[in-house]
């Protein structure tokens, strides 16, 4: 627990920089009123830069032009290795914990700097340059990591694609991204499975004619469908120096691109800079985990996420610490895996999703008090609202109520995290199931459904953020009028998160879920369209309507709408025939819990499926439905309730 000798602010370093703050609420309020100075001089002070910027910031929310520590040069894989490298070789930079448990490895900083600079150099050789997109499929190893990195040495764009997608979905990422190289492994190892990695790139590439190399790296080492576009990327870099000279890049090149879903369209990639999404990603972790010098933090999410990104990759490494890399799963060979690998390896922040965590409650707790969790401090929860249950447990049976228990709002799109708890004055209170503070330099503002903001205290309404910061996702990739449509249009002036929220009486933030048809699965976001779309390419489907519904582990499931077209009868194979195309289409977490089939949507005259009725026969919620009077044949809803499936 915090000592009461600590400094005010979690970063001690804070209350020297800003000497005229002396509380949180001061510092906060100064990063508000004095945005620039506040992260002007973080900046400096945090990152190594080899030109100076000159200026701040020049943000403009009308127009969605966003620029940050303008005329500022820097090489964010100097930051994240070079500087720590130099301090301590040794130092252990990222622990492998492997699907195995009991077989991590460590890789040093001094070993990590080498590894990237050698895929940076295979990447040139190549004809990878500074701009160009490359595409990796990799689960969190330490080679996706040093991959990731070598990018950033040469400043091309990263594009991370989730090692569960299908072919078909990471090909759709890598046209947009038009990527020149894809870096995979042979095969995936997960809970005690293998994954077809390098076959599914194959597949995906053959319609992909921007590629020009397959990078592959031994993981299992098994026989692998080739392709004449292969680089066995181990012995590729053996022959490369291990030293590359970084990329000098300026402050608003992009770093990466990251696919995420919105309420309509294809995934969209979400663009993020090099200094601004650093420094956001790198004092967040910091701050809100209390994480220093020495410390082991444990992120157990998929570097395919922005999790994966800010809080396994960026943040972590460029503040000097040593990070996880967790390949398996919650609950292999046993739900006690997680604690199992904090004692082993004396985790002392441990950041995962409230799905996790209610599924390892369901197991029992007899799993996590076999282990010593001792070294323990910060416990952090992030991806979709935390119910109180869930938190008690957290803090209880993991933390034995002597930790920090966080639980961090953000999106793709804030590059880090954004409402917290921490950072907060040492022993401030923390209520369970809201993230409650907002960050330095966040400002949430909660807006009225005819758009003006609710400036008192215990409000509901749509959560937007009113001031600049520097993690801010800069544009769509190829889409900036969509980027405009989406994030500063529906409340001009402002960003809007897509989420709702309450301010309660106190002050803090609650956040009530998604307002838009993007539903959150397993902490994962998927567009209720993009499921919708899959559907529809089966030759059987007519039309479908897909909706999130209240689940016990997943937070939301996905029950699935569907008219047959004329002539169709669903038969025993129809909902593993429509399962099957959702896979080939998206991925396995995208497969609808309920399918049911039925013979008419509640439309409104004019053409538009009343999604509130479907989301409340799919609840079960059938008591009220409020005014269906609209509807063009209100009929169909008595014939959707007759036939509602019950849940999973
Ligand atoms: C959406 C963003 C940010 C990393 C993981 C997800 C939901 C995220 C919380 C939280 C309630 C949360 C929101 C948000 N969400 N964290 N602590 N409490 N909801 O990133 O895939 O971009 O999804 O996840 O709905 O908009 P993402």
């Amino acid at each position: 627990m915090d000592s009461p000798t600590a400094s005010v602010f979690s970063l001690p370093e804070l209350r020297d920089i800003f000497p005229g703050c002396t509380s949180y609420e001061e510092l906060y309020n100064f990063s508000i009123n004095e945005t620039d100075v506040f992260w002007g001089t973080l900046a400096r002070l945090r990152l190594r830069w080899s030109r100076n910027f000159e200026r701040v910031s020049d943000c403009d929310m009308e127009t969605g032009l966003f620029r940050w520590f303008i005329g500022g040069q820097l090489n964010v894989s100097v930051n994240c290795v070079d500087r720590h490298k130099e301090k301590d070789a040794n130092k252990v930079a990222l622990i492998w914990e492997k699907d195995e448990p009991g077989q991590e490895e460590r890789v040093t900083y001094g070993e990590l700097y080498t590894m990237m600079n050698q895929i940076a150099n295979v990447l040139k050789s190549h004809g990878v340059l500074k701009g160009d997109r490359v595409a990796i499929y990799m689960p969190a190893c330490p080679l996706a990591v040093a991959s990731m990195l070598a990018c950033a040495r040469i400043g091309a764009v990263h594009s991370v694609v989730f090692a569960g997608f299908s072919a078909e979905a990471l090909a759709s990422r890598i046209i947009d991204a038009e990527a020149k190289v894809v870096i995979t492994a042979d095969q995936g190892v997960r809970g005690g499975k293998l994954i077809e990695l390098k076959k599914t790139v194959v597949t995906a590439v053959a319609n992909c004619p921007s590629v020009t190399a397959i990078l592959v790296a031994k993981r299992t080492g098994n026989p692998v469908v080739s392709s004449q576009l292969d680089v066995d990327l181990d012995e590729a870099m053996i022959k490369e120096s291990g030293e590359c000279e970084p990329a000098v890049l300026d402050s608003e090149d992009l770093l990466f691109m990251l696919y995420t879903s919105g309420s309509t369209g294809n995934p969209k990639g979400v663009a993020h800079s090099q200094a601004g999404y650093l420094l956001y990603a790198s004092l967040t972790h910091k701050l809100v985990f209390d994480c220093n010098e020495g410390d082991i933090f444990g992120c157990v999410a998929d570097i395919g996420w922005i999790t994966g990104h800010s809080y396994v990759v960026y943040g972590p490494l460029a503040n000097g610490v040593t990070t996880l890399l967790f390949e398996s799963t919650p609950t292999y060979p046993d739900p006690g895996r997680y604690w199992e690998t904090v004692q082993r390896l004396k985790v002392n922040q441990f950041y995962t999703a409230p799905t996790a965590i209610r599924l390892l409650i369901k197991h029992g707790d007899e799993h996590v008090e076999k282990y010593d969790l001792s070294s323990l401090r910060t416990l952090g929860s992030v991806g979709e609202p935390i119910n109180v249950e869930a938190w008690d447990w957290y803090n209880k049976v993991v933390g034995k109520e002597k930790c920090v228990v966080v639980d961090t709002w953000w999106q793709t799109e804030t590059g880090g995290i954004c409402i917290s708890p921490r950072p907060s004055a040492p022993g401030s209170e923390i209520r369970p199931g809201m993230p409650m503070r907002p960050m330095y330099g966040i400002s949430p503002a909660i807006l009225s459904e005819k758009g003006e903001e609710l400036h008192n205290n215990d409000v509901t309404g749509a959560l937007c953020l009113k001031k600049p910061w520097p993690g801010m996702a800069r544009t769509i990739y190829g889409a900036h009028g969509r980027f405009l449509e989406t994030y500063y249009r529906p409340f001009r002036g402002l960003y809007f998160t897509g989420d709702g929220a309450i301010r309660h009486s106190d002050g803090y933030y609650q956040i009530t879920g998604r307002m838009d048809d993007v539903i959150n699965v397993s902490g994962h976001r998927l567009g209720t369209a993009e499921v919708e779309n899959a559907l529809g390419q089966h030759p059987s489907v007519a039309e479908s309507a897909v909706v999130g519904y209240p689940h016990d582990i997943k937070g939301e499931g996905i029950y699935a709408y569907v008219i047959l077209k004329d002539g169709f009868v669903a038969n025993t194979k129809t909902e593993s025939e429509l399962k099957g195309i959702v896979r080939q289409k998206i991925a396995a977490y995208a497969l609808p819990d309920v399918i049911q089939i039925c013979t008419g949507l509640p439309k409104t005259r004019s053409g538009k499926i009343m999604r509130r009725i479907l989301r409340k026969v799919a609840a079960d919620q059938t008591e009220d439905l409020g005014d269906i009077s609209t509807l063009a044949d209100p009929s169909v809803v008595e014939d959707l309730i007759a036939h509602h499936r019950t849940l999973i």
